[in-house]
């Protein structure tokens, strides 16, 4: 049977911890100038909908040098920007690929495509989760600390994609998370609603402060996702106090890291002084991505 991931949830506690594992082996080998191919030469179709940097090239390089080969896909230059439906998209691409990766400006869409495909489906982020985010930066928080028990979470401005896939996480990796959002930009409610089912350790906060005293992490994302450009205006005027900047972090664990998924807006949700700064590990991060998209796969491909 395929297994699809179209949210962090779709990974076992096993599976995940897996995942994070081989990720850090993975990364030793590269370092050490080893390669790791799998057995099989497989493809990767990529489906992106929306721009992106980090997710485009990591899973780009990761395929290769898994020893398999990805293939980028604009929608406007598939029939799919011409009406055909997704159903078919998806029974088409299962007869040339070994795997779909697709980011998706709805889960909808994602959570289609792997209904109708024989092969397995990765969120490489829609406006509900971004789970390969998130193996990456659980993946920099145990290179960090050496463990997840016991860390403590927090995250601070928009409720979003990466937010809401950071919370769930949280019931299979073993850290807590206090979340501080404006009104109105609260982690979506299905996801609430689900992190209440499985007993995720998350703590909604009523100011930044709240969320970030004594943190080990704190992460912060975009107060303008891909698809809220219209909104922008009113969105930078509700995110006012919602900054990472240097008297907030002062706040944290003297041992806290300053994460964020990228892209950055360098005077909105974080300063310079604190992405540049010493607590920062947001270049790891953004390599991690590499590595546990490479563990992702070999999990998935040759299950
Ligand atoms: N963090 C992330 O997913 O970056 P990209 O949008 O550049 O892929
Ligand atoms: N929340 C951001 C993440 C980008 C990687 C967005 O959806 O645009």
């Amino acid at each position: 049977m395929k297994k699809d991931i179209v949210s962090i949830l779709d990974l076992t506690e096993s599976e995940f911890h897996q995942v994070i594992d081989l990720a850090v082996r993975l990364k030793e080998q590269r370092a050490s100038g080893q390669n790791h191919a799998l057995e099989q030469r497989y493809t990767l179709g990529m489906i992106f909908e929306k721009a992106s940097t980090r997710t485009r090239i990591s899973f780009e390089v990761g395929m290769f040098e898994l020893g398999g080969y990805a293939l980028f896909l604009n929608p406007n230059d598939m029939q799919l920007g011409r009406g055909e439906i997704i159903e078919d998209t998806a029974k088409v691409l299962s007869r040339y690929l070994s795997a779909v990766m697709i980011r998706s400006k709805g889960h909808d869409t994602v959570t289609q495509l792997a209904m109708h495909a024989s092969i397995p489906v990765i969120n490489g982020l829609s406006d509900l989760e971004h789970p390969c985010q998130i193996l990456a930066d659980v993946m920099t928080m145990k290179e960090k600390f050496g463990t997840l028990e016991g860390l403590q979470v927090a995250w601070v401005g928009d409720g979003n994609n990466v937010c809401n896939s950071l919370i769930l996480a949280s019931a299979l990796a073993g850290y807590s998370i206090r979340i501080a959002t404006p009104d109105g930009f609260a982690p979506d409610q299905s996801v609430l609603f689900m992190a209440d089912e499985i007993g995720a350790p998350y703590t909604l906060c009523k100011t930044p402060a709240d969320a970030v005293r004594g943190a080990d992490v704190v992460y912060t994302d975009t107060w303008v996702s891909m698809g809220d450009e219209e909104e922008k205006g009113k969105r930078l005027r509700a995110f006012e106090g919602y900054c990472v900047d240097e008297a907030l972090v002062s706040l944290a664990s003297e041992r806290a890291i300053v994460m964020h998924c990228l892209p950055a807006h360098r005077g909105e949700e974080i300063t310079p002084g604190v992405i540049d700064g010493k607590q920062s590990v947001v270049w790891d991060q953004a390599e991690n991505r590499l590595h546990a998209q490479k563990a992702l796969l070999s999990l998935l491909l040759e299950r």
